[in-house]
């Protein structure tokens, strides 16, 4: 968690630590208040002139709660205030997301799982923690998330985030990354997209309470926060992956950036050079099957899934781009498309990305050069506006 309070200040965020007096037997107060700049005090009777058991939480815009214990948990959902963090959470109006790490046995067990959905019903969100090793040499359920994808999840909530857990009980599946057609053993046809887009995405979904699953074709980013991973290589991999489950979802997000073409013929064996000058004969290409017109063809005409494209073109002038993307949009019947520049400095592999986002009403909503988490929210805005209303999620406040 060192890591993820040295992330937060890199994006620029006032960072308060409330560590409990458990968690200072792991990593001592000193290390929170150099890294932080602030005081890391637990005790409510410490600095009382500052009044601190109230003021801290009136003034956060957001809580994290990272590892969240399965005790702190069961105090938060029953309203217990004995200690600064306890007491941080019944002032605070702000979000509040739990990133739980524990044992499987304890994450399974009947009071935790009561204590997560009393937390999930008043509107906080809690993170569903990963499957991998535990603290000792065992393996399961109840792995935190890693610091990275927790800081974007706290990018999300800050920046664009509704305030509200608005996708809570909606299930949504998110493309990532870039497919790799192959030619030989060791060589691919392939993209430059480095799945990120798709990892905010991801992460803007996880921190507004939805349930996310992630397709996602050759990214190397820590694993997402709260979000079941798929991994596929090639567009046809992508297409039965997101084919096969669509219809469970509430919406599908289509940010991968797929292989229109793969080679008729993949070699056995490693294409090789020879000493006689000959070149190897011209890679021969054949269309690969659409998924968002196979997912527009499906469900165009049905509430749900929101379908969402992205079309990343290298049209430089807005208005023709946003004419190439509605027609894109109309052609291949999805709901909505987001168009972005790409270029050499632009869209890839960078933190930041702009886009224009369509939904075929005429309004454009123009998301300028931002986080790639701001950009997830304005899609996941434009998302909620087009599902049936009833089954909205629950309203802040959540501590
Ligand atoms: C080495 C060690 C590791 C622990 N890991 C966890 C854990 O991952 N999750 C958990 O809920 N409790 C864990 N515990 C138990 C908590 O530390 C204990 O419940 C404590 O009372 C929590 O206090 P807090 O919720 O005020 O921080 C661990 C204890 C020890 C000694």
């Amino acid at each position: 968690m060192c890591d993820l309070l040295r992330r937060l200040k890199e994006f620029g965020y006032d960072v308060r630590v409330v560590p409990t007096a458990s968690a200072l037997k792991f990593v001592g107060r000193p290390t929170w208040e150099a890294l932080s700049g602030q005081s890391a005090s637990s005790d409510i009777w410490e600095e009382v002139q500052d009044v601190p058991h109230v003021a801290i939480g009136q003034k956060a815009d957001l809580v994290i709660i990272a590892p969240a214990t399965a005790d702190l948990m069961s105090k938060a959902a029953t309203g217990r205030a004995d200690d600064l963090l306890t007491s941080v959470l019944l002032t605070t109006r702000a979000p509040v997301i739990f990133a739980p790490a524990m044992h499987t046995e304890m994450w399974e067990h009947p009071a935790t799982v009561a204590n997560v959905e009393t937390l999930r019903s008043r509107g906080a969100i809690v993170i569903e923690p990963s499957v991998g090793r535990l603290t000792g040499p065992d393996s399961g359920t109840g792995r935190l998330a890693e610091p990275a994808s927790l800081a974007s999840v706290c990018r999300a909530a800050l920046e664009g985030g509704s305030g509200s857990a608005d996708l809570a009980g909606r299930r949504v599946l998110v493309t990532a990354g870039g497919t790799r057609e192959p030619l030989d053993p060791v060589r691919f046809l392939g993209n430059r997209s480095s799945g990120r887009q798709g990892w905010a995405l991801a992460a803007a979904a996880a921190a507004r309470g939805a349930s996310v699953k992630l397709i996602a074709a050759n990214v190397d980013l820590p694993e997402p926060a709260g979000s079941q991973v798929i991994r596929v290589e090639t567009t046809s991999q992508m297409f039965d992956a997101v084919l096969a489950e669509a219809g469970e979802y509430d919406a599908v997000v289509m940010a991968a950036a797929v292989a229109d073409f793969r080679s008729t013929s993949v070699a056995n064996r490693k294409i090789k050079k020879d000493d006689s000058g000959n070149v190897p004969e011209p890679i021969e290409l054949v269309r690969n099957p659409d998924i968002l017109a196979a997912l527009g063809e499906k469900w165009s005409q049905s509430p749900t899934p929101v379908v969402v494209g992205f079309a990343a073109e290298t049209i430089s002038d807005e208005q023709d781009r946003e004419a190439v993307g509605e027609a894109k949009r109309a052609a291949k019947g999805a709901n909505v498309i987001v168009v972005n520049e790409v270029g050499v400095e632009l869209g890839f592999e960078s933190a930041l990305n702009s886009a224009s986002i369509l939904d075929g009403s005429g309004v454009v909503i123009h998301v300028p050069q931002t986080s790639k988490e701001e950009l997830a929210n304005a899609v996941w805005d434009a998302v909620i506006a087009r599902l049936p209303r009833a089954e909205r999620g629950t309203e802040f406040p959540a501590g």
